[in-house]
């Protein structure tokens, strides 16, 4: 279709021959055109294109062309580790998460909230990560395939949907806690790697329709990470959770 955007698989410029056979077998499963580096610049290889998926030694990366992003921990790294020392974690601590518990998180984006929850719900329990935007949703992917959670970590199965729909055919309590943290409409950060991540995010705001589907799939609570609190946001049970970092993160609980 002409307005479908324009992605294309490729390497990094010395990849070799596994990488470039990786490289290929994505873009043949993807359905995506392969580009073949042949030692020049990725400008020149790829041309006038939406996405660059980009494959090397260590995974994938996804390319606008000027700035690339990667799946990593990030801060996430941080939090783990405090969960490790017995810590208290935000997120953690917001929802009551405990071992064995299921979790909805509605909004993966690079998964961060979901690796961090996957720790502290450990190997019994089960976290599902809905991402509506393809690239972003493969990014992680992939990037699962590099990743070692530990034997003390569920494993996170991301699913590739818009959340609102995947919550509407879900069933009434079906997950001990569902995550919202939709993007913000006024970022903070504007680093390269972040700008690729809004390029291509969901950009659709939190509402309160959103938070009454999720209250309604959930059996415990609904956690939400805003910049700031909306008028409505005591009208559908949303409290604010002291956290002492730069995000505000709220509580409601289940039952819509
Ligand atoms: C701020 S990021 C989430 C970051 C994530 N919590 C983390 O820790 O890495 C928001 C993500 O939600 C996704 N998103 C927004 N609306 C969505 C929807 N209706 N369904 C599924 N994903 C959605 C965006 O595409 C974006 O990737």
């Amino acid at each position: 279709m002409e307005n479908d955007p324009k992605y294309v698989v490729t390497t990094s410029r010395r990849a070799g021959s596994d990488v470039l056979a990786l490289a290929r077998d994505k873009a043949a499963e993807w359905n995506l055109p392969y580009v073949d580096r042949a030692g020049v610049s990725l400008v020149d290889a790829v041309g006038d294109v939406d996405a660059v998926f980009i494959f090397d030694l260590d995974g994938m990366s996804l390319s606008t062309g000027e700035s690339s992003l990667r799946f990593s921990l990030g801060t996430a790294a941080l939090r783990l580790q405090s969960i490790s020392r017995g810590e208290p974690e935000t997120l953690m601590r917001a929802a009551n998460l405990q071992p064995g518990d299921n979790v909805l998180d509605a909004t993966l984006g690079l998964g961060h909230d979901s690796l961090v929850a996957a720790r502290a719900v450990g190997s019994t329990g089960s976290i599902t990560g809905v991402e509506s935007s393809w690239p972003l949703y493969m990014l992680f992917k992939e990037g699962l395939l590099h990743y070692e959670a530990g034997d003390e970590s569920s494993t996170v199965q991301p699913v590739f949907d818009d959340s609102r729909r995947f919550l509407e055919s879900a069933e009434e309590s079906s997950f001990d806690v569902v995550i919202l943290d939709p993007m913000f409409a006024n970022p903070k950060r504007s680093d390269g790697s972040f700008e690729v991540l809004r390029k291509f995010a969901n950009p659709s705001s939190l509402d309160a329709a959103w938070v009454e589907m999720a209250r309604r799939v959930a059996k415990r609570c609904v956690v939400v990470k805003s910049e700031r609190e909306a008028s409505w946001f005591s009208s559908e049970g949303l409290e604010r959770v002291s956290s002492g970092g730069r995000v505000n993160w709220y509580w409601a609980p289940a039952g819509s």
